[in-house]
């Protein structure tokens, strides 16, 4: 209940997902928070005001020349009552008016108008979101101090499938639950990640893998970013889009991953090692396709360079903060790591519990450093993120 007297400005903008407007409501209300809200004359055809005056116990508005609204709470009061402005769903159009000062209607003037901290969960067609004056917008916003959640990928009203989709209510409920904690305590500093699985190629069409989905490391670049930091995340293949705002370095190997990851580590105070990297991969990688022309095949495999265990050991190490996917002796195994690889942290998750860990929304982690340890019990990977990156990030301010 951190949001517990807390004032929520929420805007609402013409998307498909502005229906689940009233739920992202009713939840910041769950929470403690006094919500208000605004729409845009285009969200109106997709969510009712009745409906979200209901949920919010306030008036709702739309209007910068209502005199009835005005003399209510005029919007310069409304403004300066919000202590967070959370925009959602956020179109391309809204953004493109936010990022160029432009205040033509209630919403584009209160953001103008307001020093609270901003929150946009953007949403529209996959193709709009890749489109570069969208990029250009994002880029300009988060250089503002915006802060964004998603988009999350997936199929879209339009029936395309990519990355677009406003990301859940109750996962904008807990982002914003969560910053009022983790708050610029990363402030000025850099934090390397890296995330997703790498794949080892066999032949030229076919590679060794493991399920990982990256969410569990996109979701540490989310909250690293949250707190303040410079982010740069080194992903194996995934189908995630970058948060905002966060530097992305598409890899694919577990070598192709090490070499970006020493070519970024000189000016990273942090590193988290999330990804699966495969810790063998074939010697030999066929030139051709491997013909089905015997009934065995053996393929000889070498060690990959542990990139984790190679960061900590350079003499100008930063902070490292490891994971430890573990099926047994979860701690045993997780401490051996610590120290073996000489770790400020380590982050373990017991990989043998069914709905945690893998290519899934909820994670639990067990986190230890060399004088103690605290236990992270099963919540969704984007609150886990907030905690860790605010516990990682004490233990890092009072190194
Ligand atoms: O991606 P998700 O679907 O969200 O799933 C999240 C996760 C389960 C992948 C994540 O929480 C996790 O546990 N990541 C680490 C997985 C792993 O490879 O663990 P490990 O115990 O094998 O490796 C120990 C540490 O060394 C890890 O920090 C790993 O990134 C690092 N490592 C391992 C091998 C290698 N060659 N280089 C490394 O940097």
């Amino acid at each position: 209940m951190l949001l517990l007297g807390k004032n929520v400005l929420l805007g609402v903008s013409g998307g498909i997902a502005a229906y689940k407007t009233p739920d992202l409501v009713r939840k910041l209300v769950a929470k403690g928070a006094s919500v208000r809200v605004v729409l845009t004359s285009s969200a109106e055809h997709f969510v009712s005001p009745l409906s979200l005056q209901a949920v919010s116990g306030n008036t709702v508005s739309n209007d910068l020349l209502d005199p009835a609204a005005e003399a209510a709470m005029g919007h310069i009061e409304l403004a300066k009552w919000a202590d967070y402005l959370v925009i959602a769903p956020a179109t391309a159009n809204l953004l493109a008016k936010m990022a160029n000062g432009i205040a033509d209607d209630l919403l584009t003037t209160l953001y103008l108008a307001s020093v609270a901290k901003t929150v946009v969960a953007p949403a529209m067609n996959q193709q709009m979101w890749q489109a570069a004056s969208v990029k250009r917008n994002i880029a300009l916003l988060s250089g503002d101090g915006v802060e964004f959640i998603g988009p999350a990928a997936g199929e879209q009203a339009c029936g395309d499938v990519g990355p677009g989709r406003m990301v859940e209510p109750q996962d904008i409920a807990d982002y914003i639950d969560n910053i009022t904690e983790v708050e610029q305590t990363l402030s000025g500093k850099t934090v390397l990640i890296t995330a997703g699985p790498t794949r080892e190629a066999i032949d030229p069409v076919r590679y060794i893998s493991n399920h990982s989905s990256g969410k569990m490391g996109y979701a540490l670049a989310s909250a690293a970013k949250a707190a303040g930091a410079n982010v740069v995340l080194v992903s194996g293949p995934v189908s995630l889009s970058p948060p905002a705002g966060v530097e992305r370095v598409n890899v694919d190997s577990a070598q192709s991953m090490h070499d970006a990851v020493m070519a970024k580590v000189n000016d990273a105070d942090i590193f988290i090692a999330c990804a699966a990297v495969a810790d063998y991969r074939a010697i030999d990688q066929a030139e051709n396709k491997i013909k089905k022309t015997s009934d065995e095949l053996t393929l000889t495999f070498t060690k990959n360079p542990d990139i984790l265990k190679d960061v900590a050991a350079l003499p100008k190490a930063p902070f490292t903060l490891g994971f430890a996917a573990e099926s047994q002796k979860v701690e045993h195994y997780a401490r051996g790591k610590l120290e073996k690889k000489k770790l400020n942290m380590i982050a373990a998750n017991d990989i043998s519990i069914q709905g945690l860990g893998f290519n899934s929304d909820q994670n639990a982690l067990h986190v230890f450093w060399p004088e103690g340890d605290k236990v992270l019990s099963a919540d969704s990977k984007t609150n886990l993120a907030h905690t860790l990156i605010s516990l990682m990030a004490s233990h890092y301010n009072n190194k």
